[in-house]
């Protein structure tokens, strides 16, 4: 069963004028927290905005002893609810709902998993890489954004030797262009034998390309989807997905309770 909290906002920290890392104190949540699962948060008290929005449970924040004491989000600045994120205050409180949704397979070695972030599609990573290296699963994050300045937390991943592979599309940092051609290339040069899972999260189009790619590899490959959420628990079918099932027959599920992680070679991708 998720959790209803209000929790406190324990630090909000700017990473650019848009992105923002907001930490909240909500261990019951944090504790029973998996990677790729979100929290539905009501950022403002009033009636504006009045629906709750989805966001993946970046980081799971630790005290000494390693209880879980809480998360944080990254956000990105684009509407109401993330503009309140980006401008909350120590002691705020922010009604958090969670943890929800499917989270991500996490593999074992010798496989290895590669991550394939775009812009904010980076947040269920954090803590994804680090079930992975408890593991000892090796991992590669192929991270893509903008510029430079908005490619963020690589030290973290550096950190948990995470292999980073970048890209930028106007070519401040790393390759240029988008995340999916090293992807592509690091695909055609692995060994047949060799065993890796693809996990991916980010814009549709950047979705359904590395899927594509992962699938015309005939790679296994995970995807969080995006969909707007209106209740993130299956009341309101505002997330639906299409679906093949194994007759081939397209079906609607609720990227909110089915997903958001979903196979990406069962998503119709027309
Ligand atoms: C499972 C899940 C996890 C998410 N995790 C994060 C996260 O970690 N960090 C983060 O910054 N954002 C995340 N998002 C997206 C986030 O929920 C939206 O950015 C948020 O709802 C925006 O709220 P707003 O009130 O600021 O803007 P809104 O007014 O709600 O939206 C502004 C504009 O963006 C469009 N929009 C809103 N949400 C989406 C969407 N999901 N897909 C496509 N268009 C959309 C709206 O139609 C509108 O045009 C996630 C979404 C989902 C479904
Ligand atoms: S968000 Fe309401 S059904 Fe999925």
């Amino acid at each position: 069963m998720p959790i209803d909290v209000a929790a406190r906002v324990i630090a909000n920290r700017p990473l650019s004028s848009d992105y923002n890392v907001l930490a909240l104190a909500a261990p019951a949540i944090a504790a029973i927290a998996a990677p790729g699962q979100f929290v539905m948060l009501r950022a403002g008290a009033g009636r504006d905005p009045l629906l709750r929005r989805p966001f993946s449970i970046f980081e799971i924040l630790r005290d000494a002893d390693g209880s879980a004491i809480g998360l944080t989000i990254l956000s990105k600045r684009i509407g109401p609810s993330t503009s309140l994120l980006y401008d909350a205050r120590e002691g705020q409180r922010i009604d958090c709902l969670g943890p929800l949704g499917r989270p991500f397979t996490i593999v074992d070695p010798p496989a290895h998993g590669w991550m394939v972030a775009g812009g904010v599609g980076l947040a269920p990573f954090a803590v994804l890489a680090q079930s992975l290296r408890a593991r000892g699963v090796a991992s590669t994050l192929f991270y893509g954004a903008r510029r430079a300045a908005e490619l963020f937390y690589l030290d973290f991943f550096r950190d948990l030797g995470v292999e980073l592979v970048l890209t930028t599309e106007d070519g401040s940092a790393g390759e240029t262009g988008r995340v999916v051609a090293p992807l592509e290339r690091r695909l055609a040069a692995l060994a047949p034998s060799a065993a890796v899972l693809v996990y991916a999260c980010g814009p549709e189009g950047m979705l359904a390309a590395t899927a594509r790619t992962a699938m015309s590899y005939r790679r296994p490959c995970e995807v969080s989807v995006e969909r707007i959420m209106g209740c993130g628990l299956g009341g309101c079918y505002s997330c639906v997905v299409p679906m093949r099932g194994d007759d081939g027959a397209v079906h609607h599920v609720r990227s909110c309770l089915a997903g958001p992680v979903l196979k990406a070679d069962q998503i119709s991708w027309d």
